[in-house]
């Protein structure tokens, strides 16, 4: 793929390296990668789940999709942790770390810490829920630029799966979990049935 990319012409000229980095990091790692995490995550927690489904088929705003889609993905995030250096030194819940210092952030377990979500196993979609404890997709100057655009798609999905097939069940016996560093399910067996 990279190679087809690299040799494209389609514009009538080679693409610009600034094209490509940015064709593979936001395609590539953001579309197909953390998409196909979060309709992972997404599809399990359906199945466990028949009011949202119901509510989901039965067509929601984008406002409420995406409250809906934060709290499912906020309790199982497909993404564990990340890193950051510190640039100045700084004191952490009683911690002192000098600068230039590596700190991994654990997001699952911040997604789910219960001094910050009052129940991390309780689905509390939209305002007055979890939605301020949400980290699934970063916070501050590097929270993710593209969480309209993947909101959207995850939508359009669902809709479309929803639309075309009832979800019968997850085999959970098959179904297998992503091992660190990443989250989510690395194959979930599902049945489903084509609506008459
Ligand atoms: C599908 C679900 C997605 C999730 C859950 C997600 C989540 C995240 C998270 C947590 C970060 C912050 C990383 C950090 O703090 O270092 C991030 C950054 C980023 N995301 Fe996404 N992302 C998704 C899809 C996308 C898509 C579709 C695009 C582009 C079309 C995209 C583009 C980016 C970019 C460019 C950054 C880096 C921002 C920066 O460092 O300033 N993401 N994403």
């Amino acid at each position: 793929m990279t190679a087809q990319l690299v040799n494209d012409t389609s514009l009538g000229r080679p693409l610009e390296f600034e094209e490509l980095v940015s064709i593979l990091r936001n395609w590539t790692a953001g579309d197909l990668s953390s998409m196909a995490y979060c309709i992972g995550v997404l599809i399990h927690a359906l199945a466990g789940n028949e009011p949202v489904r119901r509510r989901l088929q039965a067509g929601v705003s984008h406002e409420e999709f995406t409250a809906i889609a934060d709290e499912i993905l906020r309790q199982d995030s497909p993404f564990v942790s990340n890193r950051r250096v510190t640039t100045c030194p700084v004191t952490l819940d009683g911690v002192d770390l000098d600068e230039g210092q590596r700190v991994r952030i654990h997001w699952t377990a911040a997604n789910r810490d219960p001094q910050a979500v009052g129940e991390p196993e309780a689905y509390a979609p939209g305002e007055g829920g979890n939605v301020s404890a949400n980290l699934v997709w970063g916070a501050g100057p590097h929270a993710c630029p593209g969480k309209y655009l993947s909101m959207l798609e995850l939508k359009c999905f669902t809709e479309e799966f929803l639309a075309v097939f009832e979800l019968i069940e997850v085999d959970e016996d098959a179904a297998r979990r992503e091992v660190y560093p990443v989250g989510g399910w690395a194959e979930l067996p599902t049945y489903l049935k084509v609506r008459e």
